[in-house]
């Protein structure tokens, strides 16, 4: 269920040159909701997001966000916004600590160092260099960067790419310990059993357009198994990658 939308799209397009990356996008998040944005390789996912971030122009198309627009309201929406990056480059040489104090200092109603750093389960590691820290301990990190400013909206893209399957669980748990705060996640993810775990909502994007949106549940029961593919009729349970697929005929990973 949909109350006061924390996040509004609507109409969004962005091409780069000849590219339509994003081709007429909409979509409301609830006050509360995790919501995914699901989709294969060079789907608009993460051009989607740098637009919602106020990274990005759109072409055309609106964004509100906690009831505001970037044109309106630049300063106020950082103070508000939490944003992990798909690919996050954080300086090597300095250590956890300063890592977060650096970014502690943009906010002014920043969290504590050590609350944050309990969260991310980073205590042993804050005067180690970034450069020393495991995949998994950086992409936790680049979260705990995003939480400091004690954000009231949470942008994670590919929040657990490349990670092993407790750092994954860890990350699950401090995306659902911020939702239990009454926040709002909006997440990008490759992983169907994450989407299902953690989405309330999702929206299936391909070709910079969402093509299904729903609860997992519910897009899951819309699945028909007969009407995929072999060997998957074998199958009881769809998947949402099976919601994908009878969409587009396609599967939703590259690899
Ligand atoms: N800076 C850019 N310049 C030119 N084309 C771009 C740029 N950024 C993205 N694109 C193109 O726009 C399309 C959408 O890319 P985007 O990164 O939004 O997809 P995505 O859904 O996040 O993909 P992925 O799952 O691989 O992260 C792709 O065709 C991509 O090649
Ligand atoms: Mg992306």
């Amino acid at each position: 269920m949909v109350t006061s939308p924390a996040l509004r799209v609507n109409g969004l397009r962005k091409a780069y040159g000849d590219v339509v990356a994003v081709a007429g996008l909409d979509f409301e998040v609830g006050s509360g909701e995790c919501f995914g944005l699901l989709g294969p390789n060079g789907a608009g996912k993460t051009t989607t997001l740098e637009i919602c971030e106020g990274l990005l122009a759109a072409d055309s198309g609106t964004v509100e966000v906690l009831g505001r627009t970037w044109d309106s309201a630049p300063d106020e929406l950082r103070e508000l916004l939490g944003i992990q990056l798909q690919e996050t480059q954080l300086s090597e040489k300095l250590t956890v600590d300063e890592t977060l104090t650096l970014f502690q200092s943009f906010y002014r109603n920043a969290r504590s160092l050590s609350e944050v750093i309990d969260v991310v389960e980073l205590g042993e590691k804050r005067s180690a260099r970034v450069g020393a820290l495991s995949g998994g301990q950086k992409q936790r990190l680049a979260v705990a960067c995003a939480l400091v400013g004690n954000p009231q909206i949470l942008f994670l893209d590919e929040p657990t790419t490349g990670l092993d399957p407790q750092s994954r669980r860890q990350m699950w748990d401090l995306v659902s310990q911020f939702q239990a705060d009454g926040k709002t996640i909006v997440l990008t993810t490759h992983y169907m059993e994450e989407a299902e775990r953690l989405c309330d909502r999702v929206a299936i994007v391909d070709h910079g357009r969402v093509i299904a949106e729903g609860t997992p549940n519910a897009l899951i029961d819309a699945v028909d198994l007969t009407h995929l593919p072999p060997p998957e009729p074998r199958k009881t349970h769809a998947t949402l990658e099976d919601v994908f697929v009878s969409l587009t005929g396609r599967t939703l990973r590259d690899e």
